[in-house]
């Protein structure tokens, strides 16, 4: 290798670098203009931790239907005030977010949560044969993955419900590809 030809390589690498470093700034303010506004600010009527509560309760505990039907369920404020009757958090951030179970409580309403987007209705999907029934029943964390740690409801699904991530798994586990079965 003559040194020219090294000085020019070192011209373009130089020049590619200068040109990266842009394009990942660019990038970067970008995505932290998404990301700003993420962290719990798909605005939840109120935080909701699931690691906080994957000691005392299991995934069942409040989706109820999970095992028997197709849709996991949502809880109902009475599930979350049968725990909640006084205050269980010691952090004094965590007890004012518990308040405002008593201020639905006495308003009598559900909370408003806001739910990520769901599978078009011309799919079906069933959580019976999935997570429940099924010879051998996949956990939760096989298509949500680690929700169970998470500490404010996750802003969008952290595994994307495509058709390839439904005939993957169809396909590892023998189970049939049909499209009439979940094109209905
Ligand atoms: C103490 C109650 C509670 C427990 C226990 C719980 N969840 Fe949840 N979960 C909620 C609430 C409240 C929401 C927000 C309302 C909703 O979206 O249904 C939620 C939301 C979700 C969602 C997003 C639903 C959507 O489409 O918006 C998934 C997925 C989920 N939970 C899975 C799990 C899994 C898996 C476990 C066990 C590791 C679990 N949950 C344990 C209360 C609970
Ligand atoms: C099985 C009992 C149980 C159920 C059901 C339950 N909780 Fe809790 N919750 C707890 C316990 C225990 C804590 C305290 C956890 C800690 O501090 O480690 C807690 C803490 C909280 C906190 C403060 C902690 C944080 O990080 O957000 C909020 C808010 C809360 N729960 C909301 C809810 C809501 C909303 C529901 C119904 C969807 C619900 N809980 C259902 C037992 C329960
Ligand atoms: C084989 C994949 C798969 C497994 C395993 C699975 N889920 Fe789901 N889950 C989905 C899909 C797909 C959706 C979206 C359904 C829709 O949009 O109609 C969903 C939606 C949900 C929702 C919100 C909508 C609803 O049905 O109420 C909750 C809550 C939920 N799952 C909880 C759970 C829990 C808890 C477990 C474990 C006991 C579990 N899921 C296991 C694929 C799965
Ligand atoms: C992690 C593996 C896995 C993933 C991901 C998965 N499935 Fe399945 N699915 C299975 C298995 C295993 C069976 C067979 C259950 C049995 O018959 O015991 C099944 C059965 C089915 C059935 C027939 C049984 C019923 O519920 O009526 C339908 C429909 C179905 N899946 C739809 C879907 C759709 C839609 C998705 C994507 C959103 C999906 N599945 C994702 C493993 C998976
Ligand atoms: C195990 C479930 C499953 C099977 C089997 C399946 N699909 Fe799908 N398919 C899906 C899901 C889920 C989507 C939606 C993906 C999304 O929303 O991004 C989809 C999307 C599609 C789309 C894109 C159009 C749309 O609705 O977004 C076409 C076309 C399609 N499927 C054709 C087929 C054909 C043809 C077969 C049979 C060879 C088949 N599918 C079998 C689950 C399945």
């Amino acid at each position: 290798m003559s040194p020219r030809k090294l000085s020019s390589t070192g011209g373009i690498s130089l020049g590619a670098i200068a040109l990266f470093a842009v394009v990942t700034l660019g990038a970067l303010v970008l995505s932290a203009s998404f990301l700003s506004p993420k962290s719990d600010s798909v605005a939840q009527p109120m935080r909701f931790s699931h690691k906080a509560h994957f000691e005392d309760a299991t995934c069942e505990t409040c989706h109820l239907y999970v095992m028997e039907l197709a849709s996991a369920g949502t809880p109902s404020l009475e599930d979350c005030v049968d725990c909640h009757d006084n205050t269980l958090s010691e952090n004094a951030e965590d007890q004012l977010e518990e308040k405002k179970l008593e201020k639905y409580a006495e308003e009598d309403t559900e909370i408003p949560w806001i739910h990520l987007p769901r599978l078009t209705a011309d799919i079906y999907f069933s959580h019976r044969m999935h997570a429940g029934l099924g010879e051998k029943p996949l956990e939760c964390k096989n298509c949500h993955g680690d929700i169970g740690k998470s500490e404010t409801l996750p802003q969008e699904r952290q595994i994307a419900f495509t058709m390839s991530f439904c005939v993957d798994c169809h396909e590892k586990r023998q189970a049939s590809n049909d499209c009439l079965m979940c094109h209905r």
